[in-house]
């Protein structure tokens, strides 16, 4: 019997077609992991380098947050490092009197203020369309004055002329609060400083653009230095694109997902080892990601375009703690290959011939480019190139199909229907597993591949069982239909200047010439579908799907964990069913192969499959210890009752966070409540609680237990944080008042202040809400710098009610551990809760431990 014969078996066909499924899938996998570059005899890379800086700063120095002694280390260093590579400069020069090369170095101070909207108010929109089915109790709008530092070196010929026209390259200094910041952003810091390296000691290289590296010194904080250097260096003016490097995960391969111009993608398209999609910029510009890096500020004050590449992978410990382990754990060679996809795009951007001048009349504008790599290729076309070969296909999968014409419309329902059933039955799952059985983000711990194996087996059963509603369909139309809707798709989406249609595309290649060969080669009777069909068309399919579908689950099943309460169990089910249906569409026309009967057969098996993998799951425990759970505390000392409370929350949905509670709750609060059952709080506007973390505060479910009075206790902080009034003028007339308000917080930093007013005027920006509203306003500041002002006039004469709070320098476990005797009560309680947890949870949980000081004023 021959292969091409319908009549083999589904036991046989299903034989015949495994391995060679599993060898796309594999295929894909690899082609997603890591290759090094050939060898040259020019000065190279050095990843050993590179993460020896990652680990001075993350290790050696510590928690490098906005306003602590660590910090202020770091920026010493830095300082070193700046002018140890003037120095080899100019010992080259000297050698080499014909090098054309000039370094430079700055080391900016300075104050200002910006505005921080969460997200943008586009990406709000999009948000509040229930994207994630959220809904933000916040206005997410926080106001920031700053008083910080920059490093900044330039390299260039040493010509006016070389100079008008430079590539920005940044990174930040700084960590975020629980995180000693090894990944983000301190392995992007040592790229930086081994491409100074590099360039400088190649022979000959000689810029004819010069090229900034900034070394920022506070993204953490909302992105103050990138404001302050966009906004205030004296060579800001000259940049003219930017390169920012960023990190919101761990390991893996740096993604592309952000390019804002043509120009940028054409010169990403040189780097030796690419890895960006229009698919991840779409995603992002989308504001699900819920992220935002120093590149708006660059955007926004600087007017350029620019690339924003992060590493993505592993993103379950970005933020946390362990985010040093990725120093010793990380698969090397990724390293490598970013810093050497760096060094590759400053070369081009500063060579004769750049498109570095002409960026100068930059205008901001979508770039109609499709841009993705596939197989180590990196393919880009203009939006109207891909409506054009788009349209074609479509015209040609018409054609191709003409003969089974009549029937269509079933195939097309068969195809739809078995799509809905897929998303419906993953979401079944979901929602069994979450609510019925109390057992949801099971797969978390066991990441992306743990999730694909719960919900997989459900939208195959989901994609075959739907079937089972329809009447039997020729399985040849329904193939048909398949391929005429993925190239429909491709160009629908297309026409609505979407890059991401290339999806489509690039899966229409493998179905639309399956079918083709099917037709000329494979089939031996007209109408039949061989099984050749669907050992090319699916396998190859399998491996594009697998290359969308592993990356977009890499970054959301861990994302899963931060968002807050959202239903994570339906958005990773539909993410599985939508990609995973993208990936196996020719399932679709396999379950009509074989006629009712052998269709029921697999519906069971497979029913049985999902259950199994439910009953798996269901056992499974959701964190462990390298993938946690983020817990948040703060010991809060409130100034103005003396009362000390520890304010616990969690950002994921995971089931058991109210016992958790509870058993702190009975350890740790003072006698009279330890027996009551804790009670969850609001967020909003006025849960000044967490406003230390505001506007992401938005993402927390808090509760609050107070802790037991200690008589022998007087607090430091009563006289020494303080708000107050001067320059009180009232215009009784007007009926409006004039003063500024002087925040005093020795020893305290990111203090925040939260008011309610009609303010009329104020130094922040030019238009305050022109109403009666909440205003929020942050400060960060360098080590030590202890005092910040506000300038307001209000509607209105009398006093104003302020919530203020700040952050204990020397009270963060376990950053501030070598001098915790200087952190006070707040120190030991979280000390103890920490070794607590640690033991409870056997090592489940990160918490980010900290003492807060807070209170309220009438001034
Ligand atoms: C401190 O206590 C005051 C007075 O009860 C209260 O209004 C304020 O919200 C508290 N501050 C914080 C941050 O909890
Ligand atoms: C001040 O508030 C009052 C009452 O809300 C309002 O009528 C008046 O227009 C406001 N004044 C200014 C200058 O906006």
């Amino acid at each position: 019997m021959s292969i091409s014969s319908p009549k083999w078996g589904l036991g046989r066909s299903l034989l015949v077609l495994s391995p060679c499924l599993l060898a796309g899938f594999l295929v894909a996998l690899r082609e997603h992991y890591c290759a090094i570059n050939p060898r040259t005899n020019l000065p190279q890379i050095s990843e050993a380098r590179i993460l020896g800086y990652a680990k001075y700063l993350s290790e050696d120095i510590g928690y490098r947050t906005v306003g602590t002694h660590e910090h202020a280390l770091a920026d010493t260093w830095m300082v070193q490092q700046a002018e140890e590579a003037r120095r080899n400069c100019e010992r080259v020069v000297n050698q080499d009197k014909g090098r054309k090369l000039q370094c430079e170095v700055w080391r900016q101070e300075g104050s200002g203020t910006h505005r921080f909207d969460m997200m943008g108010e586009a990406a709000l929109q999009e948000l509040s369309k229930c994207v994630l089915l959220l809904s933000l109790p916040l206005t997410g709008r926080v106001f920031i004055l700053s008083d910080l530092t920059n490093i900044v070196v330039r390299i260039s010929d040493g010509t006016d002329a070389g100079k008008e026209h430079a590539l920005l390259l940044n990174s930040h200094l700084d960590s975020t609060l629980p995180s000693p910041g090894a990944a983000d952003d301190a392995i992007s810091v040592g790229i930086m400083l081994d491409c100074i390296r590099v360039l400088v000691d190649t022979p000959a290289w000689s810029p004819a653009h010069a090229v900034i590296f900034l070394f920022n010194n506070a993204e953490e904080s909302l992105q103050d230095a990138s404001h302050l250097f966009s906004t205030q260096h004296p060579i800001a003016h000259t940049v003219r694109a930017v390169i920012n490097l960023e990190a919101a995960g761990t390991t893996g391969r740096e993604l592309l997902f952000q390019a804002t111009s043509e120009e940028m993608v054409e010169a990403y398209s040189h780097v030796p080892r690419p890895f960006g999609t229009i698919f991840a910029n779409d995603v992002f510009n989308s504001g699900v990601m819920l992220s935002d890096t120093d590149f708006r500020q660059f955007e926004e004050y600087l007017d350029v375009p620019g690339l924003d590449i992060a590493i993505v992978g592993n993103s379950y410990l970005y933020h946390m703690r362990k985010n040093f382990l990725v120093i010793t754990r990380a698969n090397r060679c990724f390293t490598q290959n970013m810093g050497e996809n760096t060094l590759a795009l400053i070369k081009y951007l500063t060579a004769p011939g750049s498109p570095i001048p002409k960026l100068a009349n930059f205008e901001r504008k979508k770039p109609h480019l499709v841009f993705y790599s596939l197989l180590s290729h990196f393919l880009m076309y203009r939006f109207s190139t891909a409506k054009l070969i788009y349209g074609a296909l479509f015209l040609s999968a018409l054609r191709l199909t003409r003969s089974v014409w009549s029937g269509q419309p079933r195939g097309i329902l068969a195809v739809v229907t078995g799509l809905l059933g897929s998303i419906l039955s993953a979401n079944a799952v979901a929602l069994i597993m979450q609510h019925g059985l109390g057992k949801g983000m099971s797969w978390f711990a066991g990441g992306h591949f743990a999730a694909i194996g719960l919900y997989a087996p459900a939208t195959l059963l989901g994609g075959l069982a739907s079937q089972l509603l329809l009447r039997t369909t020729d399985e040849k139309t329904v193939f048909s239909s398949v391929v005429i809707l993925q190239a429909a798709a491709a160009v629908v989406v297309q026409l609505l200047n979407v890059g991401s249609a290339a999806m489509f595309f690039i899966a229409s290649i493998p179905l639309f010439s399956s079918l083709l060969l099917n037709n000329l080669v494979f089939a031996t009777r007209a109408g039949e579908v061989s099984l050749w069909a669907y050992v090319w068309g699916q396998s190859v399919q399998l491996m594009f799907g697998t290359l969308f579908l592993i990356p977009t689950l890499e970054v959301f099943v861990p994302l899963t964990g931060r968002l807050g309460n959202v239903p994570a169990d339906n958005i990773v089910a539909t993410l599985v069913s939508i990609l995973g249906a993208q990936a196996m569409p020719l399932a679709i026309p396999f379950a009509h192969r074989f006629g009712r009967n052998s269709l029921r057969q697999m519906v069971i098996v497979l029913s049985a499959i999902a259950l199994a993998s439910m009953a798996i799951y269901a056992r499974k425990e959701v964190f462990d210890e390298m993938h946690q759970k983020r817990l948040f505390v703060l010991h809060l000392e409130n100034v103005t009752t003396n009362e000390r409370h520890l304010h616990i929350a969690s950002a994921d949905g995971a089931p058991g966070f109210h016992e958790l509670v509870t058993d702190i709750s009975a350890q740790f609060s003072s006698p009279s409540v330890a027996e009551a059952d804790p009670v969850p709080l609001i967020m909003n506007e006025y849960n000044a609680d967490w406003d230390s973390l505001y506007p992401f505060s938005a993402f927390l479910s808090p509760y609050k237990i107070e802790l037991s009075k200690d008589a022998h206790y007087t607090s430091p902080w009563t006289k020494s944080f303080r708000l107050v009034a001067t320059n009180d003028v009232v215009d009784l007339a007007a009926g409006t008042r004039s003063f500024t308000l002087q925040v005093d917080h020795p020893g305290l930093i990111w203090t925040v202040i939260s008011f309610d007013a009609h303010v009329l005027k104020w130094n922040l920006d030019n238009n305050p809400p022109a109403e009666y509203a909440r205003h929020h306003v942050k400060e960060a500041s360098f080590y030590k710098i202890d005092t910040w002002r506000l300038d307001l006039v209000v509607n209105g004469t009398g006093g104003i009610l302020f919530n203020f709070i700040g952050m204990q320098e020397n009270a963060m476990w376990p950053g501030k551990k070598a001098v915790k005797a200087q952190g006070g009560p707040a120190m030991q309680v979280l000390e103890n809760l920490d070794a607590w947890l640690d033991e409870k949870t056997g090592g489940t949980v990160d918490a980010m431990l900290i003492g807060c000081v807070a209170g309220t004023v009438v001034v």
